[in-house]
């Protein structure tokens, strides 16, 4: 009977001999080999299934602006230089082309993302608004017209990225301090500076009072001076 051996003074024991123990971990070893490579194959069957797109160009459906657009674009290409290249909508800027600027910044489900560091291809069933959407029929939404109100741009190279960031606080927060607007700007740069015009035009809109840090002078200002 397994297990019932004679030890080497003669004993009978209960214990397994050494031979019937190798033989059990050979034996279990053996399972656990053909279960993983069962596994391994399971997992290289799906990667095989997996659909490669690529290098060529590949059907790619973007919701831009709440419009579906069809385009063959290669996987490597980013969101923003779909947007830019292959839609024509050059609002969203290409500065750093490396997710440090924030010029390329679109909203994606409402939520403000740098499209430089997004490829195209992963962009499908996400709705993308640019700064185009702000304004379908040419009405100013209400951070544009501020952002004219109060000046808030210079060079405007920086401005669509800082309008469709303020647009989708404004959204979730309408009320934001001035902290706020602050610390949601912290990923857009201005290389111009205009950050006071910018914060006061996203205060403004969320009609919070703010003690006039900048004084637009009118020519008869300068004139008087
Ligand atoms: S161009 Fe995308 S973050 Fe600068
Ligand atoms: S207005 Fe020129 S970079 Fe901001």
């Amino acid at each position: 009977m397994p297990g019932n051996n004679k030890n080497p003074k003669g004993n009978t024991s209960n214990a397994l001999s050494r031979r019937e123990f190798l033989k059990g971990v050979s034996v279990s070893a053996v399972t656990a080999a053909a279960t993983q490579a069962e596994h391994l194959a399971a997992q290289l069957k799906d990667v095989n299934d997996e659909k490669i797109a690529g290098p060529e160009g590949a059907q790619v459906t973007l919701n831009i602006n709440g419009v579906k657009r069809n385009l063959v674009l290669e996987p490597r290409v980013t969101l923003l230089e779909a947007i830019r290249e292959h839609l024509n909508l050059t609002g969203q800027k290409e500065v750093c082309d490396r997710g440090t600027c924030g010029a390329c910044t679109v909203m994606v489900d409402g939520i403000p993302q740098y499209s430089c560091m997004k490829l195209a291809i992963d962009s499908q069933d996400e709705k993308i608004t640019t700064v185009e959407g702000l304004s379908p029929d040419g009405q100013l939404n209400k951070v544009q017209q501020a952002f004219v109100e109060c000046d808030s741009l210079m060079c405007g190279y920086c401005t669509p990225g800082f309008v469709v960031n303020l647009t989708a606080l404004l959204k979730s927060n309408p009320r934001p301090t001035e902290v706020e607007v602050r610390e949601a700007c912290s990923g857009n740069l201005c290389r111009c500076g205009t950050y006071p015009r910018i914060f006061d035009a996203a205060l403004k809109v969320a009609g919070v009072k703010t003690k006039s840090r900048v004084q637009i002078l009118s020519a008869k200002d300068i004139l008087n001076a």
